[in-house]
């Protein structure tokens, strides 16, 4: 489980985050949604330390968060561009987990297998699509074997068949990770319903988490849950 505890945020006086709680538990997806600038992004990176917080604590099944528990997947993708697939994968698993080339090279197998990028192993991330370059962020980041995969915007780039085919790949996820993504991609949030995807929404708004709703229970009765569906739906 990870607890994320009256966590803020502040940039210069600026509060970004103000005391945000809530629990994820193992095999559950946990998205958030919100405006431009309200600290979707900033909360992931604080899970990541990348950000340093202000105050709040973050536990993972009851002890401090570890970075190694944290696998990132960047907006951008943040890929080595002029590295191979296949290195893009192995150096943190040589440098960070100090693999032996061999290990690292069939972990890489593995993953790039997976995630269907098998025939591009030796191709430079240059030569990638938007689609195989968030396959690829996906499986850079599962080579360190994290708990918990944080995924920022991971639809923003791509059209609505690869929307569907990176939903059912969080879905995967979350059958055995805590999952955070931060997105306001209504058709991401509708495929994953649509897959019944163990998931919730919580809304961020001017520093607070202010709803937070399942899934399955926010589509069955949208107007129990006002403030999500004023926000998903536009209005
Ligand atoms: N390093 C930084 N220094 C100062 N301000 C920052 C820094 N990083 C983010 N901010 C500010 O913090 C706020 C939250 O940014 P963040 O990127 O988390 O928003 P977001 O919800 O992810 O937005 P978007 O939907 O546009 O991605 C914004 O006002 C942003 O300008
Ligand atoms: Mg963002």
């Amino acid at each position: 489980m990870l607890k994320i505890i009256n966590l803020s945020k502040k940039f210069k006086d600026k509060t970004i985050l103000n005391k945000i709680s809530t629990e994820v538990a193992f095999g559950e997806i946990s998205l958030f949604i919100g405006k431009s600038g309200v600290g979707k992004s900033t909360l992931l990176r604080i899970l990541s330390y990348l950000e340093t917080k202000e105050e709040g604590t973050i536990h993972l099944n009851d002890k401090h968060i570890n970075p190694l528990d944290v696998g990132m997947v960047f907006q951008n993708y943040h890929l080595f561009e002029h590295l191979t697939c296949e290195k893009n994968i192995t150096l943190a698993l040589q440098k960070r987990l100090k693999k032996s080339k061999k290990e690292a090279t069939m972990i890489s197998d593995q993953l790039l297998e997976k995630y269907m990028l098998k025939d591009k192993t030796h191709r430079y991330v240059t030569s990638l699509s938007g689609g195989e370059k968030q396959r690829l962020a996906i499986a850079r980041s599962l080579a360190l074997s994290p708990k918990i995969i944080c995924l920022d915007e991971p639809t923003s780039a791509l059209d609505p068949t690869l929307t569907s085919h990176v939903a059912q790949i969080i879905q995967d996820l979350g059958a055995n990770h805590i999952v955070l993504i931060a997105s306001h991609d209504t058709e991401l949030i509708r495929q994953l319903w649509l897959r019944k995807a163990n998931c919730t929404i919580n809304l961020i708004d001017s520093g607070d988490l202010t709803e937070s709703a399942k899934l399955i229970d926010y589509f069955s009765n949208p107007s129990n849950f006002p403030k999500i569906h004023k926000f998903i739906s536009g209005e």
